[in-house]
């Protein structure tokens, strides 16, 4: 009971330091509306993103691949799944959506700030992170054709990234085999 009771206290000062925020930027632009006689728009600084402190490489190999190897091999048993198992599949496309994000940040990797100023590593970055929405939504919809359909719209967006962009050999040395491989394919 007692780290209910504080958990909703915790919310509960949260919301009022949000309404309190929200009466400061109200009163501040009425402000400047006042002054000037126009409406203006509050200048937004922008926080920089923080440095992403591993590579490319690594994240590829432990999460992106790891992400994605749950829903195809969960899509290749090609039965109706069961609640745990779409339960499954949405955590990892929810990953791996957030994952196509997080490569067009950079990377500690020494080719990584290269690829990331790409225009067309962002859009296989996002073709990824839509690919995963697509296999999220089947999951919640627990719609299998849908998840073939987003399953082969994941193979196209690594592909294509990978044809452009992949070294011949992995720039850090990281790979499956023999690093990770326990954590490859799940039933295949
Ligand atoms: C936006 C570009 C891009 C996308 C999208 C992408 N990759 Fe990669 N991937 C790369 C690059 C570049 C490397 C090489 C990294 C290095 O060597 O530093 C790589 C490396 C890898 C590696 C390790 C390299 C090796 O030779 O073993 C694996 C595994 C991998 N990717 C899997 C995937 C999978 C699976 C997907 C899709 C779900 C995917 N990647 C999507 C660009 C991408």
């Amino acid at each position: 009971m007692v780290p209910l009771h504080f958990t909703c206290r915790g919310k509960h000062m949260f919301i009022s330091k949000l309404g309190v925020y929200r009466a400061v930027l109200t009163t501040s632009a009425l402000a400047g509306v006042l002054a000037l006689g126009v409406a203006v728009t509050a200048p937004v600084t922008a926080a920089e993103p923080l440095d992403v402190p591993v590579s490319i490489n690594a994240l590829m190999v432990t999460m992106i691949d790891h992400s994605a190897h749950h829903i195809w091999d969960h899509q290749a048993m090609n039965r109706t799944l069961d609640d745990p198992e779409w339960q499954l599949v949405e955590y990892f496309s929810i990953q791996l959506a957030g994952a196509g994000s997080l490569i067009s940040l950079g990377g500690s990797g020494p080719a990584d700030a290269g690829w990331v100023a790409s225009e067309q590593w962002r859009t296989f970055a996002q073709a990824m992170s839509n690919a995963a929405l697509m296999s999220m939504e089947a999951a919640k919809t627990k719609n299998l054709e849908l998840l073939g359909t987003a399953a082969d719209a994941l193979v196209d967006s690594c592909e294509g990234c990978h044809d452009a962009f992949k070294p011949a050999s992995p720039t850090e040395g990281i790979m499956h085999l023999p690093d990770y491989d326990h954590l490859y394919h799940l039933f295949l």
